[in-house]
């Protein structure tokens, strides 16, 4: 998702008197510990703030542990049709969230019983990965990255592996053929798509994705195979090609960008804190530990665009009107002072809303698929290059001044070169 930051002053939007003291979302101090940036926001506003996304379009940010639950419980009342939205007469053409937002034809917008179809054929399709295939395969894409830098020393591994990894991973778990500069091309147009840098081209890079899953499509229903794509089309449900294509970008989008900040920022973790840096292997705190405590703490998807209101109601304190956005604050909730203190964090705690949580939560079993690419990305990693360490000091490293997605700039890393 790409970033955004407004310079315009404040100004109240019209017809809304509670965003009147609204926060601007792009101007928040991502650099601060999630932690510490939510729990101020809430001790201001409370557990739902009123909050002003890019040109200052108002929207509720829910930052409540029990409020994020009951919206995401209650899809009846907090529904996901972006097209309820009472903000459409002011949203530009151009406006930068609109890939996120903007109504399509995906699982992702749909509701009740056609939310329950599509969402049902990508469980069974997901279901149908066998894990430890997966881990193996994960296995083979990171020694191969790993490969690519480690006779130089030096490598910086967002780019250069925490997202090759998971981009690769799932276009295989879909049936893509490896091995092949089309599938390098692919991870790039993904990349770019999902997270512009200043000189790409997002909708280009978006429609060869689509282009090339519409290809993936068409090949499959020909000749099935033992993947994702081909147990979709094959699912009684009939979806059309169209459904297909639009589950399909679903799918690789929801997976890969918060599985590789999710392995980010576990590596993050494992480098800088001395609780790990010690000796991951030894036992005392394991990479599960980390990986989790990261879920906790750094989650990768820290706010979630959204929920819309089908009627008027009250959440937290608020008067949400009819139509009004309310963006999930995953982050927040999970460091709730209502749930805290820090004994929740720990291998065998998660209860965090990281994968959110009802009708729309990340489905079963796309947290555990998450979990093996992470934890066989960060074990690979450790395993072939066991003095990896930081270059540079903890402070240099920044977080992307995202609203949504929690991750670092980069990962510079230095140890010792070695042959594989
Ligand atoms: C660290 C990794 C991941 C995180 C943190 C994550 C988190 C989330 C979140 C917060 C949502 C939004 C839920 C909502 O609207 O309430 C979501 C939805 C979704 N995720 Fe994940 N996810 C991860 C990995 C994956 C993977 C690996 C897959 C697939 C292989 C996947 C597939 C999906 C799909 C299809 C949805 C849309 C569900 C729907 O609208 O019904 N996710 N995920």
């Amino acid at each position: 998702m790409s970033d955004h930051n407004s310079a315009s002053p404040a100004a109240p939007p019209p017809g809304c008197p509670a965003h009147g003291s609204a926060v601007r979302l792009a101007g928040l101090q991502f650099q601060q510990s999630a932690s510490d940036l939510y729990r101020s926001l809430r001790r201001e506003h409370g557990a739902v703030a009123p909050v002003l996304l890019d040109n200052d379009i108002p929207a509720w940010l829910v930052l409540g542990y029990p409020e994020v639950c009951y919206v995401s419980a209650h899809d009846e009342l907090f529904a996901r049709d972006s097209r309820r939205w009472n903000q459409w007469p002011n949203i530009p053409d151009n406006w930068p969230l609109l890939p996120f937002v903007g109504y399509q034809p995906s699982v992702l917008f749909t509701e009740g019983a056609e939310h329950q179809r599509r969402a049902g054929v990508l469980t069974h399709a997901l279901e149908g990965i066998d894990q430890f295939e997966l881990a193996r395969e994960c296995q083979t894409v990171a020694e191969h990255l790993i490969a690519s830098f480690a006779g130089s020393g030096t490598a910086e591994l967002m780019n250069a592996y925490a997202h090759a990894l998971p981009a690769r991973a799932v276009l295989w778990m879909c049936g893509m053929p490896q091995d092949s500069d089309e599938t390098d091309t692919l991870v790039e147009d993904l990349r770019t798509s999902l997270d512009a840098g200043q000189d790409d081209d997002p909708v280009a890079a978006y429609q060869r994705v689509g282009a090339r899953l519409t290809q993936l499509v068409k090949t499959k229903r020909e000749n099935p195979g033992a993947d994702i794509t081909s147990r979709m089309l094959l699912h009684p449900a009939g979806l059309s090609d169209e459904e297909a294509v639009q589950d399909l970008i679903s799918v690789i989008a929801a997976a890969q960008q918060p599985t590789a900040n999710w392995i980010g920022n576990t590596l993050r973790l494992l480098l800088t804190d001395e609780r790990f840096a010690v000796n991951v292997s030894g036992g005392r705190v394991s990479v599960g530990d980390a990986l989790n405590e990261v879920l906790w703490l750094d989650t990768p998807t820290q706010n979630f665009i959204g929920r819309w209101a089908a009627r008027d109601t009250q959440l937290g304190g608020r008067h949400i009107r009819e139509g009004d956005c309310l963006i999930l604050g995953l982050a927040a909730a999970n460091t709730d002072p209502q749930i805290w203190p820090e004994s929740h964090v720990g291998a065998e705690n998660s209860a965090h809303l990281s994968f959110s949580n009802g009708e729309h939560r990340c489905p079963y079993p796309a947290p555990l698929l998450a979990d093996v690419m992470a934890r066989t990305a960060v074990e690979t990693l450790m395993e072939h290059l066991p003095d990896l360490v930081l270059t540079g000091q903890t402070t240099q490293l920044t977080w992307r001044p995202s609203v949504w997605m929690r991750g670092l700039t980069t990962l510079p890393v230095t140890f010792t070169p070695t042959t594989h």
